[in-house]
């Protein structure tokens, strides 16, 4: 039996039967159903706190992406924690309110944010907006004037740079829609230097997501930093610096490398520490990922020509993530058994890309046995559908005894 624990400290087996934290997964099934997202509160605060302290000269703003995972009892240990927030909408910035972040500790990123959600933004008094093109700065300067309001800027560079990860989670190369050109930047600094309206004092970048290497992230820093000390020989001043989220997790566990956290406070500080700006960080997937299963019951073991599939009661529409982006996440049976096979897991959705895992070992399964999918924290229910009006999963969160 592979060392679950590897990448979440609270997943375990106790005679056999799995457990998170203190709360056997069999009687969380039996209690909300299957599928059922189930988070480990302690292995989110663990992140947190190991992102924290790995800093030592400097004391990055985390605002946690929301868009990772926007489940409520996620998003208020966050607020609970003192986070600040990155979000992509209205929704987000509506939900991240009501879940007690406060209206300065939020951060609104996307590429195309709407004139209402500007408006609302605005209305708010939300720390910075994070803008992406020259028409969306123009925009936001209109409806900032209409409603005799300043706000908070950062431009978000595209330093065309390659962060190695799936192509489909990419977004810092230039022929990605996300960014603006270096030198645009230098144009747009100097051009709205004294509006009345906006106050462009940060510039932010993002280069892709599950970044397990940490060298895209020491190339697009160094492009950063060399652009912020050539704005300052020309007396623009950056004093806010939003680096972004990318950070890469496990998803095999025992077979998935990433680098450590501490080498990228590291690298974080050796590039900025010295500039005395404020320095965000929005991490999604790094935080939240690794706290979640999904727990699914098996429908039928179906007998093929040349192989057995694993039919679950989890599809796609609840974790889209291995038919969007062939990721691959590990499988472990409920009640631990050393009777290996191997199946096609596959969930009950007429499409063929529905598909978690092919030819892949497990103990023996029958109908009605549980398994779960690990690290399901990030971009799991916050992708889902209600594809084929198979409804959503519930979610529950688990903090020693308790569930919320
Ligand atoms: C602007 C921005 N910041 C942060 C994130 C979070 O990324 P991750 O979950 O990889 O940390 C994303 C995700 O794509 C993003 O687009």
């Amino acid at each position: 039996m592979q060392n679950i624990s590897n990448y979440n400290k609270y997943l375990s087996y106790k005679s056999g039967r799995l457990r998170i934290e203190n709360i056997f997964l069999e009687d969380i099934a039996m209690k909300y159903g299957t599928p059922t997202f189930c988070y480990s509160a302690n292995q989110i605060k663990d992140n947190l706190h190991n992102l924290k302290n790995s800093f030592s000269k400097i004391k990055p703003f985390i605002c946690y992406a929301m868009k990772a995972n926007f489940n409520k009892e996620i998003v208020k240990l966050m607020a609970k924690n003192n986070l600040g927030i990155d979000v992509v909408s209205k929704g987000e910035l509506k939900e991240s309110l009501k879940c007690g972040i406060k209206n300065n500790k939020i951060v609104f990123s996307g590429v195309g944010k709407t004139d209402e959600e500007i408006k609302f933004a605005l209305k708010k008094n939300i720390k910075q907006i994070n803008v992406e093109s020259e028409e969306e700065l123009e925009e936001i300067e209109n409806q900032a004037k209409s409603l005799k309001k300043k706000i908070n800027i950062s431009l978000r560079v595209n330093p065309n740079v390659d962060a190695q990860t799936h192509d489909k989670i990419s977004t810092g190369r230039s022929e990605d829609k996300f960014g603006i050109s270096q030198e645009k930047v230098e144009k747009l600094l100097k051009h709205y230097k004294e509006s009345k309206y906006l106050n462009i004092n940060g510039l932010s970048i993002h280069i892709g997501s599950q970044i397990c290497k940490i060298s895209p992230f020491k190339k697009a820093f160094k492009k950063i930093r060399n652009l912020i000390l050539s704005l300052k020989k020309k007396n623009i001043f950056i004093d806010c610096l939003d680096i972004g989220g990318g950070i890469g997790i496990i998803y095999e566990v025992n077979k998935d490398k990433v680098f450590k956290i501490s080498d990228y406070a590291h690298l974080v500080e050796e590039n900025f520490s010295d500039l005395g700006i404020e320095i965000i960080i929005e991490p999604g997937r790094f935080l939240v990922g690794a706290s979640g299963v999904l727990i699914s019951k098996v429908i039928r073991v179906k007998k093929g020509k040349r192989k057995d599939f694993l039919i679950v009661d989890a599809g796609m529409n609840n974790l889209l993530r291995p038919s969007l982006y062939n990721s691959k996440h590990s499988i472990f049976p409920v009640k631990s058994s050393n009777k290996k096979t191997k199946y096609d897991v596959v969930g009950p959705i007429c499409e063929t890309s529905d598909i978690f895992r092919k030819s892949y070992a497990l103990s023996k399964q029958e109908k009605n046995d549980l398994i779960i999918i690990c690290s399901v924290g990030a971009y799991g229910s916050s992708m889902s559908s209600d594809y084929n009006l198979r409804g959503f999963a519930n979610e529950v969160l688990i903090d020693g005894n308790k569930i919320f």
